[in-house]
């Protein structure tokens, strides 16, 4: 075990960025510049290009999560908002309208003009995703612009792409299927990956010739109407995308309880999922797509490259402040390495810096008070049923959303920290004997987002590949994302897939065309 040990402790630890990213950061086009203090450009409501002050004149602040310190205000837009950005929407969406005339060529060639200028604006965008959100400058920079920009790329080419099919049938009839755009879109998406986000849910939709009304997270608004005025200079025609900064309950609901919205896409937590779901349903019917919680098992066996699977799983869960839905949150280790492991484990998260995300650290502030509170008290949840807590369990300093990072050992499935979201820097160890109750445990979940299993047998990786009842599997890896692959969760973690052909056809109507064929006698 100590050789094992110390030809782990000898070797370099790796970066703040996950080890997904470091493809991403050897093809950075630009070398970093930070900007501590970005100039705020735009706070208001986007509506036809054109920046609009919320109907009631109503603000909300935007927060700085390192220094609790106010941003600035931003126009809060409610229902009353949200009909005119619909009305805008509709109206872009009209036959006839510019939009819906366009070449598709055109339309790919407009989405490869937002990704070049968000390219252009690469430093002051990551800068300003840091800003609001508190993740590192570097993961910003790296992870976040750059698979934003190759979401946009790719969509693009799906504009000139998404052809239908001709069908034969009985009878004299000539029949074939066309794909169409769904309508007006209402997006809701969250904090955790603002700009990142923003992309997965326009990249199809106006790739697909939709239109959009988008409500950004009320904690990370600034990103999102920056990209606003990019599209506008880019060229998108007015209406075509709207985005209304604001609140769930009322922006928010206002969007899922619209008549005139034909499909609404949700990225947040299972709750809000479900009451958006029942929203849809209790109005028009629209289509509904939901990107929700996770619990996700990372099953690590005694037969695994060790030092890859401590270096895995730890960013596998820590990643972007442990805020991402597919957080790896159940460690289960298999009892032969488990000591080792969790000491180790323990060893890499008390190495983890934690501080200003303007300088060089692997972890920032959590996004919110309301994020930090809830962490704390399922820290103290995991200390009251009796984990074992070997590093961390606590706030860091009293500015600043700031969490350690943590370690629990000895958890047990009935635990609150092996059942909820945490959404935190919080990892939980689980100890397992067999593969034979493995599968059952690792189920034990209201959700069915994603799982990774780490060893070196191949028939033992591909079963668990093919049983987990999860939307994504990783083998020795996780948090490995590509805009090629579908992406959404299996049970309560939602439904429906973004990205891919999949996430395509979520913002495509199919129609059925059937023309009778009148027989001659020759
Ligand atoms: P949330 O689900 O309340 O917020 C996500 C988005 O939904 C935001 O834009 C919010 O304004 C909007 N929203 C809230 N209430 C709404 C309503 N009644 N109708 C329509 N839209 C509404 O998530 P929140 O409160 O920010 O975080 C709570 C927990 O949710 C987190 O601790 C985490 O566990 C989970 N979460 C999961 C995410 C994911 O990527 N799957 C992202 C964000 C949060
Ligand atoms: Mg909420």
């Amino acid at each position: 075990m100590s050789t094992v040990m110390n030809l782990i402790r000898t070797r370099a630890t790796v970066s703040a960025l996950s080890v997904a990213s470091s493809k991403q950061v050897r093809c950075m086009s630009a070398t970093p510049k930070p900007i501590p203090k970005p100039d705020i450009k735009y706070a208001k409501i986007f509506i036809n290009n054109q920046f609009v002050d919320a109907l009631s004149g109503k603000t909300f602040k935007t927060i700085n999560p390192t220094t609790e310190e106010v941003i600035c205000e931003v126009a809060e837009g409610d229902k009353a908002d949200v009909d005119r950005a619909v009305n805008a929407a509709r109206e872009a969406f009209k036959l006839g309208s510019p939009w819906r005339t366009m070449d598709a060529t055109d339309r790919q060639n407009l989405m490869l003009r937002l990704a070049d200028l968000i390219e252009r604006d690469r430093n002051y965008l990551a800068s300003l995703e840091t800003l609001d959100n508190g993740k590192p400058f570097s993961a910003s920079f790296a992870v976040d612009l750059d698979l934003t920009i190759k979401c946009y790329r790719y969509h693009a080419g799906w504009a000139t792409k998404n052809g239908g099919k001709v069908v034969p049938m009985d009878g004299n009839y000539f029949s074939y299927v066309r794909h169409e755009p769904v309508g007006v879109c209402g997006q809701i998406i969250p904090w955790n990956f603002p700009l990142l986000m923003q992309a997965w849910k326009l990249g199809p939709a106006l790739a697909m010739g939709n239109t959009v009304v988008m409500k950004p997270a009320e904690q990370t608004p600034l990103t999102a109407l920056y990209i606003a005025q990019l599209a506008a200079e880019a060229g998108y025609p007015p209406g075509v995308l709207n985005i209304v900064p604001g609140y769930g309950p009322t922006a928010g609901a206002a969007i899922a309880q619209h008549m005139d919205v034909d499909k609404v896409a949700f990225t947040g937590s299972t709750e809000i999922g479900q009451l958006v779901s029942q929203m849809a349903a209790r109005t028009n019917l629209k289509r509904v797509t939901l990107e929700l919680g996770g619990k996700s098992p990372q099953i690590v066996f005694a037969d695994s490259d060790l030092e890859n699977a401590l270096n895995s799983t730890h960013q596998g869960l820590f990643f972007n402040q442990g805020q991402c839905c597919t957080a790896g949150s159940r460690v289960f280790v298999e009892d032969k390495i488990y000591n080792d492991f969790v000491e180790l484990a323990t060893e890499r998260a008390k190495k983890r810096t934690v501080g200003n995300p303007f300088s060089d650290v692997d972890q920032g502030p959590q996004v919110d008070s309301d994020q930090l509170n809830k962490i704390l008290e399922l820290i103290n949840s995991g200390k009251k049923e009796g984990a074992k807590l070997t590093t961390g369990g606590q706030r860091v300093g009293d500015k600043g959303y700031f969490v350690a990072p943590t370690v629990f050992a000895d958890v047990k499935d009935d635990m609150r920290i092996a059942k909820e979201e945490i959404f935190g820097p919080v990892m939980q160890i689980l100890k397992f004997k067999s593969d034979k109750d493995l599968l059952d445990r690792a189920h034990n979940t209201i959700y069915g987002l994603a799982a990774s299993v780490y060893t070196k047998d191949v028939n033992r990786a591909i079963f668990l590949a093919n049983s987990l009842r999860a939307g994504t599997v990783w083998v020795n890896c996780h948090n490995v994302f590509d805009t090629t692959l579908p992406f959404g969760g299996y049970k309560m973690s939602g439904h429906g897939r973004e990205l891919g052909e999949y996430g395509i056809s979520a913002y495509t109507e199919v129609k059925s065309v059937i023309v009778s064929i009148p027989q001659k006698n020759s």
